[in-house]
């Protein structure tokens, strides 16, 4: 493993890029907090990127959740989630390492849905658009997408996806291939788009997120559903995502950089890039 990014995954942040905006006033600031974690990232460029994200009942049904789920296929189209796709190019997959990653983890009793066909949303495409903001014909690195159900209760909880994350690390290293992997964590930070606390944000909450996915994984791991439900509102439980991504990396790591801009749209979002400098 190479390095593990944190990051929201806010549509809008993919339309500013599409459309053209990201010097406008509004967006500026948010794009000019992310330049040193793209230029440091577009230096080291891994063989396969995984994406911990949640398809938000785009591709995924609500009849059907799998609590975690791992493509495996050869690629992803971008789904149109009823503006048409987004003009970014198709995702590449890597399914010997997605057959690995399923094998080892089922065997460690994390008992994935496999998705042989997915069209993967925003919370996917954003993430890359993020990485990489001028890809041109094609993502400069093949692409895993690792499914969390964060949208229908119950979802999992934070220690599960921090165990996910450290068996998802296990697996990536016991791979023959010697590949050079990224994780993302996607999502957040704290947002609620619906209900009597829509437009919630808690900067504090973020703020203490920010650093302790750092230093204390295990404190954000041991706070329940509802907490992160009541601290960062009912859509910045998608923060549970940065575990899987903060549990794949170790100890010894590096903070390259990190970012924090409210408000995109309704959240707050965030940046964190973290280097593996060895187990
Ligand atoms: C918004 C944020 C999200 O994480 C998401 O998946 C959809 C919308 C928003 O703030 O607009
Ligand atoms: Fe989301």
């Amino acid at each position: 493993m190479s390095w593990g990014l944190a990051t929201s995954h806010v549509p809008s942040i993919g339309a500013a890029m599409d459309q053209g905006k990201t010097g406008d006033e509004y967006w500026k600031p948010l794009f000019d907090g992310y330049a040193p974690a793209r230029e440091w990232m577009a230096e080291h460029t891994p063989d396969v990127a995984i994406v911990v994200y949640n398809d938000h009942a785009n591709a995924v049904d609500l009849d059907l959740v799998p609590t975690f789920g791992i493509g495996t296929a050869e690629s992803y189209q971008v789904a149109d989630e009823g503006w048409g796709r987004r003009p970014v190019p198709v995702v590449r997959g890597a399914p010997e390492l997605s057959e690995h990653l399923v094998c080892e983890l089922v065997d460690e009793g994390f008992d994935l849905a496999t998705f042989h066909r997915l069209d993967v949303d925003h919370g996917l495409t954003v993430p890359l658009s993020v990485y990489c903001p001028e890809p041109g014909e094609a993502w400069p690195c093949r692409v895993i997408p690792l499914l969390v159900n964060v949208i229908q209760y119950p979802q999992p909880t934070a220690a599960r996806c921090y165990a996910l994350g450290q068996a998802l690390g296990r697996a990536i290293r016991s791979f023959p291939g010697a590949e050079k992997v990224a994780v993302f964590g996607t999502g957040g930070m704290s947002h609620q788009l619906a209900g009597a606390r829509a437009g919630l944000i808690n900067s504090e909450f973020d703020r203490m997120y920010l650093q302790a996915i750092e230093t204390e994984p295990a404190k954000l791991a041991a706070l329940s559903r509802e907490d992160y439900i009541r601290l960062a509102g009912t859509e910045g439980i998608e923060l549970i995502m940065w575990l899987v991504m903060r549990g794949a990396l170790s100890d010894n790591i590096r903070r390259v950089h990190e970012t924090y801009h409210v408000p995109a749209s309704n959240t707050a979002a965030g940046l964190a890039l973290f280097e593996e400098l060895g187990a």
